[in-house]
C-alpha cells in the first residue's frame, strides 16, 4: 500500500511504540490520528508529532475498553479525514502477578484493554474499510502471546488470545482486501507495565522506532503479499 494521504489511527499513540509508529507513518506522508486516556499526553505528543512528517495529525481521547468512546474515536476520524484505511491497535498494558494474587480489578484491566479493545476496534473499523474498498489492521501482539511465563498469566492470555483474534479476523476478511497482521515484538525499551525508559543498561533493547519501521514494512508490502504475522526480537539479549 502507498501510504500517502492514507488515514490511520494508532491507539495508545502518545507515547512508546505507538508514537513511533505515529511518527513513521506521518513521514509516509499518511493522515494519523492518535488515541489514547489521557487529555494532556495526548496535546503533548499531536504538538510534538506536528513537525515530524508531510502527513496531518490530530488526537482524541479514547479508553479502548469503552465501545462507546471507540464509537466517538471512529467518528472524530470520519469528520477529520473523511475515512479510515489503516488502523493500528497498539494500546495495550502489562499488569504482572500469579493468578493467586492477581486481583479480578487486573485481571480485567488487562484482558478488556488488550483483547476486548481491539474487538471494540476492529468491530467498527471494518464496516468503514469495507466502504474503501479495502484496508489494513495491526495488531501489536508480543512474544508473550508465543511464550508463557510465570507471573505472566493475564497478559500471557491476552497476547495468546490476540493471536487467534487476529487470525480469523485476516481469513474473514482478506477477501474484502482487508489485511490483518499481528506484529509479535520482543523486550522494546519503553515505559510499559510502569517501567521507566533506560539507558545504556537497555541499550540490548529493541526501540520502539525499530516496532515502527517493521509496521512500515508490513503496510507497505505488495498487495499480493500479505504479512499476517511477524516476530521481532532483540539480536542480542543477556544471556540466561
Ligand atoms: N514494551 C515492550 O517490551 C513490549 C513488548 C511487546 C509488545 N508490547 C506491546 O506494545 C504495545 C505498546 O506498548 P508500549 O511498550 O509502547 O507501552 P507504553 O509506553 O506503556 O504505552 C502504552 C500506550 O497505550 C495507551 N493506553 C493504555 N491503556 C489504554 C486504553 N485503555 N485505551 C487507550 N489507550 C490506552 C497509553 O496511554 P494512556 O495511559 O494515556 O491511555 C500509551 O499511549 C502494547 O500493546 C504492548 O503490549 C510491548
Amino acid at each position: 500500500m502507498n501510504l500517502k494521504s492514507r488515514v490511520a489511527i494508532v491507539t495508545g499513540g502518545t507515547r512508546g511504540i505507538g508514537r513511533a509508529i505515529a511518527q513513521a507513518l506521518l513521514r509516509q506522508e499518511a493522515n494519523v490520528v492518535i488515541a489514547a486516556r489521557h487529555d494532556q499526553e495526548i496535546a503533548q505528543a499531536v504538538d510534538a508529532l506536528k513537525s515530524a512528517g508531510l502527513g496531518q495529525v490530530a488526537g482524541t481521547p479514547c479508553d479502548v475498553r469503552k465501545f462507546s468512546e471507540v464509537l466517538l474515536l471512529m467518528e472524530f476520524t470520519q469528520q477529520r479525514f473523511g475515512g479510515l484505511d489503516i488502523l493500528i491497535n497498539n494500546a495495550g498494558v502489562g499488569l504482572f502477578a500469579p493468578v493467586a494474587e492477581l486481583t479480578p480489578e487486573a485481571w480485567g484491566q488487562v484482558i478488556d484493554t488488550n483483547l476486548t479493545g481491539v474487538y471494540n476496534t476492529c468491530h467498527l473499523a471494518i464496516p468503514c474499510m469495507r466502504r474503501r474498498s479495502g484496508g489494513h489492521i495491526v495488531n501489536i501482539g508480543s512474544l508473550a502471546g508465543k511464550n508463557a511465563f510465570a507471573g505472566g498469566a493475564a497478559y500471557n492470555a491476552s497476547k495468546f488470545g490476540l493471536i487467534g483474534f487476529s487470525e480469523a479476523l485476516m481469513l474473514e476478511n482478506r477477501y474484502y482486501d482487508i489485511r490483518v497482521t499481528c506484529l509479535m515484538p520482543g523486550s522494546v525499551n519503553t515505559e510499559f507495565g510502569g517501567d521507566s525508559v533506560g539507558g545504556a543498561e537497555k541499550s540490548w533493547q529493541l526501540t520502539p522506532e525499530d516496532v515502527a519501521q517493521s509496521v512500515i514494512h508490513v503496510l507497505s508490502s505488495d498487495s499480493r503479499a500479505m504479512i499476517s504475522q511477524l516476530e521481532i526480537r532483540p539480536a542480542k539479549p543477556p544471556k540466561k
